[in-house]
């Protein structure tokens, strides 16, 4: 079965919106564990625009699955990281330089940086995913640079309104390399209910992890069963008897 991770970043965006304590991301991060969440993802970003630090440490002590942390490339970072113990790391762009054209991060342009904060990371027992487009070299310096996993950018395959066929491809082909190199393979952003299928059923990728949808969902369903939902359809790509 493959995991779902459930990023809680834009339930703390609307608490954000009004600068109070509702509604809180760590009482919907435990709602989504309800759901049949298999971990909780928070990206607590340098300019602190949704998740805050006191989130991410309630987050770390309260939740009974894994805890991911997306967070950028930096020393001041890595160090946050390493006091914290995330279960797992997802490195991610946030500066315009880090980026690659569809928006991962650019390992091959940033090896030796990318390399540093991985060993360190991996140092600490924290498994480190990065976050790249599906784009074989960057697959491949990921695989150089040691990291434990990948986390392939769907945004490109999400943004497609009719046939995503050649993105799927382009993300199953990173996929299968990705695996060749003994990287763990997940997937995420911009997937919602309606996308999600075909990729969940690339038998490669082992991990998801969604946001935006799910929280939208949230809103007029409650989290728990917006959840539920997801993990649902992630079951029926799954299951043997699926044709679709
Ligand atoms: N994975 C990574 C690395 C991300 O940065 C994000 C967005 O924060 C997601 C997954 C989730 O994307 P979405 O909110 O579009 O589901």
């Amino acid at each position: 079965m493959i995991r779902l991770g459930v990023n809680v970043d834009h339930v703390a965006t609307v608490r954000q919106a009004r600068g109070i304590d509702i509604p809180d991301p760590v009482e919907a991060a435990l709602l989504a564990e309800q759901g049949g969440a298999d971990g909780i993802t928070v990206h607590l970003r340098e300019d602190r625009r949704h998740i805050q630090d006191r989130d991410v440490e309630l987050l770390r002590r309260k939740i009974r699955t894994k805890l991911n942390l997306e967070m950028a490339v930096t020393a001041e970072m890595v160090r946050y990281a390493g006091k914290l113990r995330p279960d797992d790391v997802c490195l991610v762009p946030e500066r315009r330089e880090e980026l690659t054209t569809e928006g991962g991060l650019d390992v091959l342009a940033h090896k030796a940086r990318v390399q540093e904060a991985t060993e360190a990371l991996q140092g600490k027992n924290i498994r480190v995913t990065l976050f790249v487009d599906p784009d074989e070299r960057q697959i491949e310096a990921c695989g150089e640079v040691g990291a434990h996993g990948v986390e392939i950018h769907t945004g490109r395959y999400c943004n497609v309104l009719d046939d995503r066929s050649r993105e799927r491809e382009e993300i199953a082909r990173a996929a299968s390399l990705a695996r060749r190199l003994g990287l763990e393979v997940h997937g995420g952003h911009g997937l919602n209910y309606e996308n999600v299928l075909p990729i969940a059923r690339l038998p490669e990728i082992i991990e998801l992890n969604i946001g935006h949808s799910i929280v939208a969902r949230a809103i007029m369903v409650g989290m728990e069963r917006a959840v539920n939902e997801m993990k649902e359809l992630l079951r029926k790509a799954r299951s043997k008897s699926f044709e679709g």
